[in-house]
């Protein structure tokens, strides 16, 4: 697990409840501490039934709470009151799995024991992830428990459909870690310096048909516009992804708009950035299409075949000459992957296109790139300056545009 720029340092309360999805949390603990935040662990009775607190202690190397009663912090207590200790500057209090029971607690106000006296006391944001068996989350108790919770900010992820422990098949079955790290990024990121912006992504290598089973396409996977996106979240922006990538997960809070073609792209792209701050344009759009795409599967012959291309539209200058109109999307950065004369060529296209910025990647170094998590970019503004950072992971690439994106702002 790598760490996350936004979760460094960040105090997080995971409070666990009787479920037996409580084992899962110890993973979700574990994820969270390896990637920076400092994770302390609430535990109901019920849910030391299930695991010990020594294992929380173990994957997050601190204290584990139990206790409302402790009067001195010798069980390492924050201070000698616990829930205000543990309330006064945590960034978010997670309660993950949650049961029936401490969802109508938290909705009633109750408070007779740690976990239920901290939801009061904190200050900071509330994300639950609801997890039990057979037909008690669609009860009308726990929903109209749970609409009071949303009437009153508590952010929810929902818990999935599947079989459980006992057998039943139904909706309550608790998310994945990484779903479950998505909805803690967006709850966290949702006040940032990008809340109330528009920020459009584009991801992938477009596909240009040929015939209906075949198509022309390029070797990008789409990681890096899916780390832009990402990062956009965790700045707290509102993010389209338009993508032609087919095997990523969907970023949490995400709109994903799936596409094809390069045609596709551009409308897309022309109908989500009409209000949009900024565009970033990391998808890798082909520059021919065929011709004409046949209505039937081309047949093989002894024959040699040749395939007519045209161009496809080059959607940046479509973008280009709407900003001239409308003035939007405010912000235009653009991708340019070269394999030979980098600067000189990256250049020319910030020029052509428009752009306030323009990340210039050599595609011949083997460390970064297609289908990898690094990338090693040399950044250009539009005033003419250049500046190349060192080789690093898509995601660090991701939150240097939104740090950008956010200077040019201001
Ligand atoms: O011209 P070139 O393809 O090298 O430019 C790269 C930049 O232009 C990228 O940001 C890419 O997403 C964008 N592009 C585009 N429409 C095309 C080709 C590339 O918007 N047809």
């Amino acid at each position: 697990m790598d760490t996350i720029a936004l979760l460094q340092d960040k105090r997080i309360i995971l409070a666990v409840t009787g479920s037996i999805a409580v084992y899962k949390a110890v993973d979700l603990a574990s994820k969270l501490t390896q990637a920076g935040a400092l994770v302390d662990v609430i535990m109901t009775d019920a849910a030391q039934r299930f695991v010990s607190p020594l294992t929380f202690q173990a994957v997050t190397g601190r204290p584990v709470y139990t206790d409302l009663w402790k009067a001195d912090n010798s069980g390492g207590l924050p201070t000698h009151i616990a829930h205000v200790g543990l309330g006064e500057d945590a960034d978010l209090m997670v309660v993950a799995p949650i049961t029936a029971n401490t969802i109508a607690k938290l909705a009633h106000g109750f408070s007779d024991d740690l976990l239920s006296v901290t939801a009061i006391a904190v200050r900071c944001p509330i994300l639950i992830a609801p997890a039990m068996d057979g037909g008690m989350y669609e009860h009308p108790a726990t929903q109209e428990n749970l609409e009071i919770l949303s009437m009153r900010g508590v952010f929810r992820i929902e818990p999935e459909v599947g079989r459980f422990a006992s057998g039943l098949i139904g909706r309550g079955r608790f998310p994945d870690t990484q779903t479950l790290i998505g909805h803690i990024r967006y709850t966290i990121g949702v006040s940032g310096d990008l809340a109330g912006h528009k920020i459009v992504v584009t991801a992938g290598g477009t596909r240009e048909a040929l015939d209906p089973v075949r198509y022309i396409t390029n070797r990008s996977s789409g990681k890096q516009g899916y780390a832009i996106a990402q990062a956009a979240i965790d700045a707290g922006a509102e993010v389209t992804l338009i993508t032609s990538a087919e095997n990523l997960p969907d970023p949490i809070g995400v709109q994903v708009v799936h596409v094809d073609s390069a045609d596709s792209m551009r409308d897309a792209v022309l109908e989500y950035t009409q209000d949009a701050t900024a565009l970033v344009m990391a998808a890798a759009v082909a520059d021919y299409k065929p011709a004409d795409v046949s209505n039937q599967k081309i047949k093989k012959s002894d024959d040699d075949l040749s395939i007519p291309l045209a161009r496809t539209p080059d959607i940046l200058m479509s973008v280009k000459a709407q900003r001239e109109k409308t003035g939007y999307p405010l912000i235009a950065v653009g991708f340019a992957a070269e394999s030979q004369n980098l600067l000189e060529n990256a250049e020319g296209k910030l020029q052509r296109k428009g752009l306030d910025m323009l990340l210039a990647n050599d595609i011949t170094a083997d460390d970064a790139g297609f289908a990898v998590d690094m990338n090693r970019v040399i950044v250009l503004d539009n005033d003419g300056g250049t500046q190349p950072l060192e080789l690093t992971s898509k995601a660090n690439i991701g939150a240097y545009i939104m740090d950008r994106i956010i200077g040019l702002l201001d």
